[in-house]
This record gives C-alpha cells, sequence and structure tokens, in this order.
C-alpha cells in the first residue's frame, strides 16, 4: 500500500498509533501546531524526524533552553560583529543585511518548500517564550526593522512542539495548537518499536525482558520509571551480555540500565521481595552495577 502524497502513516523506524497518525493530519490539514505531551523516551522528538522523513520535508530542529528567547527564533542582529568591521574594515558595514541572521522560526518561514519545524521542549523556557511566538506563529511572518524586510512563509510550515509538561503553557497558546498526548506503549505497540531497533533479538528474551519492564513499571512510588529508552538500552545490554531469559525472572540483571535513582533501586528490590515468594523472588542481581 503506498501512502498518498502529504499523509502521514507512520515510518519505518517510526511506530505511530492510529491515534497519533490521525492528529498529525488533522493539524497539517488545518495549518495549526501540534502541541506533543507525555512521559520522557515515548517517541515526542522523534516524531518530527518521522513526519519530515514520511512527507519528504527538510527537519527544522529549534532546541528549546532554558534561556531561549522567542526573538532568538526570528532573527539576530550580530551588531558585535558589525563594530568590529567598522573599526577593522574589510566589509561594508552599510550593508546590514549580512549582520541579519535569521533563527529556527525565520529558515523555516523563509525556506522555498514547506518544511517541518520542530520546537522541542518549549516548557525549558520561561513563560513569555510562548506568549511571545503567537503573534508570529498566527500570522507566518514578521517584519526586521533594521532591513525594513518583511520575512513571510512562502508555505506554511508543519510546526510540532514538544513538551514534558515541567510548566503549564499559557491558555492563549493552548488555544491555538492541537493536543496530543503519547500514551505509554502497551506490550503489544512496544514489541513493534523494540523490533524497529533490534530486529534479531531472541524472542524469548524479549518476552521475559517485556514482562520484567512492565512489572517494574506498575510498582508504586519510584521516583522515575523506566521508559522506552532505558527498555532499548536495556534488552540491547541484556543480548550483548549473553543474559538467558530464565535469569531476567528470578533477578534482574543489568538494573542500573533501566533505573537511574538511587532510592529507586530500594524500592524494586523491597517491592518486588514482598511480591516473589520464598526462592522464586528476584535477587539484587546487577544492584552492583550501580
Ligand atoms: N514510537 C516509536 N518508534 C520507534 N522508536 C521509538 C518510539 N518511541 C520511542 N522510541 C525510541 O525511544 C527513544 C526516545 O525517543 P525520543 O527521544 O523521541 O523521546 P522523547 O519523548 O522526546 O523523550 P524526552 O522527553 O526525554 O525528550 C529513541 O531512541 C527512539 O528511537
Ligand atoms: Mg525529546
Amino acid at each position: 500500500m503506498t501512502t498518498k502524497p502529504g499523509e502521514y502513516k507512520g515510518t519505518g523506524d517510526y511506530i505511530a498509533s492510529a491515534d497519533l497518525q490521525n492528529i498529525v493530519n488533522v493539524a497539517v490539514a488545518l495549518g495549526r501546531p501540534l502541541l506533543i505531551k507525555g512521559e520522557p523516551g515515548t517517541g515526542k522528538t522523534l516524531l518530527a524526524k518521522s513526519i519530515a522523513d514520511s512527507l519528504g520535508l527538510q527537519l527544522i530542529i529549534w532546541n528549546i533552553k532554558s534561556t531561549t528567547k522567542a526573538q532568538e527564533g526570528l532573527y539576530v542582529y550580530d551588531t558585535v560583529q558589525r563594530l568590529y568591521d567598522s573599526q577593522f574594515g574589510g566589509c561594508d558595514v552599510a550593508d546590514i543585511k549580512q549582520y541579519i541572521k535569521l533563527g529556527k522560526l525565520g529558515e523555516a518561514f523563509a525556506a522555498d518548500k514547506p518544511v517541518v519545524l520542530l520546537i522541542d521542549e518549549i516548557d525549558k523556557a520561561d513563560l513569555e517564550f510562548p506568549n511571545d511566538l503567537l503573534w508570529e506563529l498566527d500570522i507566518m511572518n514578521f517584519y526586521i526593522p533594521e532591513t525594513k524586510e518583511t520575512i513571510a512563509a512562502q508555505n506554511r510550515p508543519i510546526v510540532i512542539i514538544t513538551s514534558n509538561a515541567e510548566k503549564e503553557l499559557p491558555d492563549a497558546f493552548l488555544r491555538r495548537c492541537i493536543f496530543h498526548y503519547i500514551e505509554f506503549p502497551d506490550k503489544a505497540m512496544m514489541r513493534q518499536i523494540i523490533a524497529v531497533h533490534h530486529p534479531d533479538l531472541d524472542q524469548i528474551l524479549l518476552g521475559q525482558a517485556l514482562e520484567m519492564f512492565y512489572t517494574l513499571r506498575a510498582l508504586n512510588d519510584l521516583q522515575k520509571r523506566p521508559s522506552t529508552s532505558e527498555l532499548l538500552d536495556w534488552v540491547q545490554a541484556l543480548a550483548l551480555g549473553g543474559v538467558k531469559p530464565d535469569k531476567i525472572a528470578t533477578a534482574i540483571p543489568l538494573l542500573g540500565v533501566l533505573i537511574k535513582k538511587d532510592q529507586d533501586f530500594a524500592t524494586v528490590l523491597d517491592q518486588l521481595h514482598q511480591k516473589g515468594s520464598g526462592d522464586k523472588a528476584p535477587t539484587p542481581y546487577g544492584v552492583h552495577n550501580r
């Protein structure tokens, strides 16, 4: 079956649920930014790459830090370089255009073809950041007073915004976005995700690893539950370490690949010992890997 141009259906290296595929296509059709939330490691960042690959579009990534300002996404006027050139010569400093550097949003607007713009981890920036972007994301253009130029999107970019919900986003911003929460994958979907990354994995080993992984995730009081990316690392480590599948039922080999917080080690051993009976209870095998 071939994918119609412009319709997102996931990619060979990214498993997208039917809901996720639908919402991507709705956001593209409506020309609205798609805001993606979900636990760490649930494929939020990778989604944008998958959309770009699937639709054959360039991907522009804007990684947001706590210090990022909205203006940097539009353009930066390099006054320091201009001052330097005015003192030491070499360039025509009257030509201000050469000191204007477009930011990621500016690049996306100026592109001559539609692009996918990923604004990754928007919640890292301060609260003003999303509000400051509202206007430009709405009207898809901005004005550069220094050069008296307007940068207008020739093609509306597909804007994917991710958030780990560290901060609540302003209502006015949310109103303009389409929202999707990536649910943590169930076992069947997780098998597909693992198959993408490790197609040759022993299926019995994988079955046991999945059982233990979902048991760990269901434990109460974990400060940081292991996520997809940790499971991917763990199954690879188990395979590389030649761990026998039956070991996983009675112990948790290489636990440090899954569990990253000191307190969680204790919680895991405590709760699994309580759950297990007699000598079937998991032992702290692998805990020395801390
Ligand atoms: N649906 C999926 N299909 C294929 N691989 C996936 C999928 N979901 C997660 N992964 C894998 O899990 C890892 C984490 O993915 P990604 O970095 O996109 O997660 P994230 O949600 O952005 O995490 P964070 O919140 O920590 O930034 C990657 O190695 C990715 O390949
Ligand atoms: Mg991410």
